[in-house]
C-alpha cells in the first residue's frame, strides 16, 4: 500500500494505492476559501494552512482507504516544482513519516504526477504517446517513449494557460479561481461573435504563448460596457476559444512531428468543458484525466511512485523541495 503526499500549491493532498494501481482513496482539503479574499495564492498562507490540513487528511485517507498505518509498504511526496514553503510541509511530514515507521520513501515530480494521472482513466494510454499538460503553472507537450521515459517537446515561452484563464476571469471582474469561473461566464455564447486571433497559428514553433491574447483581451475589455452580460460572456468565449484552439493547434503539430497516435490530456485547465469537447476533432487516440484528477491531487503521486525508486537513506535525509522541474 502506498500512502502518497502532495502539498505544492494551495490544496493539501492525501492518497492511498496499491501497489498495483488501484486507488482506494484520494482526499483533497481545498484551500480556495483562504485565498478567494487574496484573488490568488498567498504562499505564506498555503504553508501555515498545510500545516494544520495535512496530519488531518492522511488520516482521513487512511481511514477512507480502510487501511491501517502498518499496512504501508511506501510513502510518496511531491518534491516539486511549486511554492518551496508549501512543498516543505510536505516533504517534511512525509521524511518523519517514512523515517519513523521505516518504510521507503519516492520523491515524485509534480508534472511526472500530472502525467500519470491518465493512468487513473477509465482508458489510459497503453504505450508510447504525447501529453498535452496544461495548468496554472505550466503548458507542455511531453513526449512518453514506451520505457515511459518523459521528454518535454514544447513549454510556454510566456504565461501558463491556466494563467490566461485566471488573468481573463480577473479582467472580466471574475473571481478567484478563474478557469472554473470564465468558462461558466462562456457558457453557450458564440465564441466567433468577438473572435481573438488564436496564438502563433500558421507558424511551426513547437510552443505555447498566451501573454498576446491576455492584452487582447484587455483591451476588448476597455472598450466593453460593463453592464452588457451578453457582450461580456461573447468576450469570454472568444478568449476561452482561442485558448482551447491554440492547445489543439500546437497539440496537433507536435503529434504530426514525433509520429505518435495517442494524445492525453492532464493538468487542471483539462477540467474545462470547451478543451474537453474539442480534444476529440484531433487525428489522435484521445484520453483524458478523469475531472477528480485534473486539479492537484496525491493520487496521481501514488501513480507516479509506482515507477519509481525509493530514495536510499542518504538521499532521504538530503532529500529538498525544488521550485522548478527538468521536465518545465
Ligand atoms: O493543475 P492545477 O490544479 O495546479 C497547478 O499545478 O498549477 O491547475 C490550476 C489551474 C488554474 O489556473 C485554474 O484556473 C485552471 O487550472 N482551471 C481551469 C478550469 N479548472 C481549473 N481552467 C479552465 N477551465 C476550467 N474548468
Ligand atoms: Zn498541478
Amino acid at each position: 500500500m502506498i500512502l502518497a503526499i502532495e502539498t505544492s500549491c494551495d490544496e493539501t493532498c492525501a492518497a492511498v494505492c496499491t501497489e498495483d494501481g488501484r486507488l482506494l482513496s484520494s482526499v483533497v482539503a481545498s484551500q480556495v476559501a483562504d485565498h478567494a479574499t487574496f484573488g490568488g495564492v498567498v504562499p505564506e498562507i498555503a504553508s501555515r494552512r498545510h500545516l494544520e490540513l495535512l496530519g488531518p487528511t492522511v488520516a482521513t485517507a487512511l481511514t477512507e482507504a480502510g487501511i491501517s498505518e502498518d499496512q504501508l509498504t511506501r510513502v510518496a511526496v511531491t518534491s516539486g516544482p511549486g511554492l518551496i514553503g508549501a512543498l516543505l510541509v510536505g516533504v517534511s511530514y512525509a521524511k518523519g513519516y517514512a523515517y519513523a515507521r521505516r518504510l521507503p520513501l519516492v520523491a515524485v515530480d509534480h508534472l511526472h504526477g500530472h502525467v500519470a494521472s491518465l493512468q487513473l482513466s477509465d482508458t489510459p494510454p497503453v504505450g508510447a504517446h504525447l501529453v498535452l499538460l496544461a495548468s496554472g503553472g505550466h503548458t507542455l507537450l511531453i513526449d512518453v517513449d514506451d520505457a515511459g521515459g518523459l521528454t518535454t517537446i514544447a513549454r510556454s515561452m510566456d504565461d501558463a494557460a491556466g494563467e490566461a484563464f485566471d488573468k481573463g476571469a480577473r479582467l472580466l471582474g471574475l473571481g478567484y479561481p478563474g478557469g472554473p469561473a470564465l468558462g461558466y461566464l462562456a457558457g453557450a455564447s458564440d465564441p466567433q461573435a468577438r473572435a481573438f486571433t488564436t496564438p502563433l497559428q500558421g507558424r511551426d514553433d513547437l510552443a505555447f504563448s498566451f501573454s498576446g491574447l491576455k492584452t487582447a483581451l484587455s483591451l476588448a475589455v476597455q472598450r466593453l460596457n460593463s453592464d452588457d452580460h451578453a457582450a461580456r460572456s461573447e468576450l469570454a468565449a472568444a478568449y476561452q476559444e482561442a485558448i482551447v484552439e491554440h492547445l489543439l493547434d500546437r497539440a496537433s503539430l507536435g503529434l504530426t512531428s514525433t509520429g505518435r497516435t495517442t494524445l492525453g490530456l492532464v493538468g487542471g485547465v483539462a477540467a474545462n468543458v470547451r478543451l474537453r469537447e474539442q480534444l476529440g476533432t484531433l487525428p489522435a487516440t484521445v484520453t483524458m484525466a478523469p475531472l477528480s484528477a485534473c486539479g492537484d491531487n496525491a493520487a496521481m503521486i501514488a501513480m507516479a511512485s509506482r515507477s519509481l525508486p525509493p530514495l536510499s537513506v542518504a538521499e532521504m535525509e538530503s532529500l529538498d523541495a525544488h521550485a522548478r522541474s527538468p521536465l518545465g
